[in-house]
């Protein structure tokens, strides 16, 4: 096969990228710019920091030959010489995994010079970033790779054009990577015919929260939500038989959903486990597959003090780089705190919401649109829990749901 050969099964697959937004693989290699004598790069992102996504790390740790496989393919496909895994400070003992997989693929003549006498050269490096959130966003991730701080680059030019020392490059999710072994073993057409509609393949989605069976599991995403929370074979339900309250189903930057529109959509149809099931709607009464980071909240559970959490987190991440992101997320933290203590007054709720809206849309990357949409999601389907917190503002503030460590480094904004 071509190089050629390869971008067109890739996109007869119809294979979205892994990473979150569920780009089409097959057309954003299509992107990549070709100059004579420029390299290119591939760039595998490893990142993996959204909060309820851990299905890259199964991955790496379990099958990491399918990762560096996937790469090699890649690499012959878009015609990188030198390859590159970027990876997530934390998942420290899956670079020695990564080591020794690419070793022993040197060692096999599957990387290196004139692999396999096909007169193509491509050699892996694994590096690791030094575990910042905002390192997973792939033009911070081309920066810190680059030695330098992670700050998101304004685009365009987009990294197909001038990526990793303004050579073309592409950047793509481990998960996405891993799925081009089977795409080329299968061929574009037949992988298609795996899932529905424009959800084709496999996906993983990593699934925490209330349920009785955390863990990684593999759909073709013909399953219903219901099915994937209930079965056996998935999550096994929510424990001590507590009714299902929410769930964030693509990782902590998506549109948390009540159950009600979780469990059907709001013309009544049941909810699937895919990309057009789950953003069907919009974010009036959807949300995204994301990562596949499916977060679950039983009835006991406070929306409020979540909220607050990923806010927190989100503020934490925010490079800094644009206004209404470093001074926003900050706001929105302290509001949230000050509501889910008690100390929170009606128009609170109305300038959080104001807040996040000024977020939306106005920064350099999508860090703030990842923090605005959870505080747009809450407030609009749980807006009385937001009212309760002040009605009965005694009541939140005996209440301890373990926040109160997290008081000191954060003032509370005065009453
Ligand atoms: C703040 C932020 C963090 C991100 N973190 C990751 C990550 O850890 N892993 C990942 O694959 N994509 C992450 N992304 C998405 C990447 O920017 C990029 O879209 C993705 O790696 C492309 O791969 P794909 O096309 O295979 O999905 C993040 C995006 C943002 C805005
Ligand atoms: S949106 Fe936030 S994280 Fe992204 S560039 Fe702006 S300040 Fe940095």
């Amino acid at each position: 096969m071509s190089p050629d050969d390869v971008v067109e099964e890739v996109k007869k697959s119809g294979l979205r990228g892994r990473g979150g937004a569920g780009f089409p693989t097959g057309m954003k290699w299509s992107f990549l710019a070709k100059p004579e004598g420029v390299p290119r790069h591939l760039i595998v992102n490893a990142d993996e920091s959204e909060p309820g996504t851990f299905k890259d790390r199964y991955l790496m740790e379990h099958i990491p030959h399918l990762l560096i496989e996937g790469i090699i393919v890649a690499s012959y496909a878009l015609g990188s010489n030198t390859s590159f895994i970027y990876i997530r400070g934390e998942y420290a003992w899956i670079v020695d995994i990564l080591e020794q997989a690419i070793q022993e693929a040197r060692n096999n003549g599957f990387l290196g010079k004139n692999i396999l006498n096909s007169g193509f050269d491509c050699d892996i490096h694994v590096q690791r970033g030094a575990g910042a959130y905002i390192c997973g966003e792939e033009t911070a991730l081309l920066e810190s790779l680059e030695g330098k701080r992670g700050n998101p680059r304004i685009k365009p030019p987009f990294p197909a054009v001038k990526g990793a020392w303004d050579r073309p490059t592409v950047v793509n999710n481990v998960e996405s990577i891993s799925a081009v072994v089977p795409i080329i073993n299968l061929g574009g057409e037949e992988y298609a015919k795996i899932g529905v509609g424009k959800s084709t393949g496999t996906k993983l989605i990593s699934a925490c929260g209330n349920i009785n069976k955390p863990g990684v599991y593999e759909i073709d995403m013909t399953i219903s939500v219901e099915e994937f929370i209930y079965s056996d074979e998935y999550c096994g339900g929510i424990p001590n038989g507590k009714r299902l309250k929410a769930c964030i189903p693509g990782g902590s930057s998506v549109p948390i959903l009540p159950a009600n529109l979780l469990l059907k959509t709001a013309k009544g149809e049941q909810r699937m486990m895919n990309y057009e099931s789950l953003s069907d709607g919009g974010f009036q009464t959807g949300s995204m597959m994301g990562s596949g980071g499916f977060i679950v909240f039983d009835e006991d559970q406070c929306i409020v003090k979540h909220t607050y959490t990923l806010a927190r987190f989100y503020r934490h991440e925010s490079c800094g780089q644009c206004s209404p992101c470093r001074e926003g997320t900050g706001w929105m933290e302290k509001l949230l705190w000050r509501l889910e203590n008690g100390q929170g007054k009606m128009s609170d709720i109305d300038l959080l919401w104001e807040i996040q809206s000024k977020i939306e849309g106005n920064t350099i990357c999508p860090l703030g649109d990842a923090a605005a949409w959870p505080v747009a999601a809450a407030i609009r389907h749980f807006r009385d829990e937001f009212e309760w917190h002040v009605t009965h503002a005694e009541e939140a503030q005996v209440r301890n749901f373990g926040l109160a460590h997290y008081a000191d480094p954060i003032q509370p904004i005065p009453a």
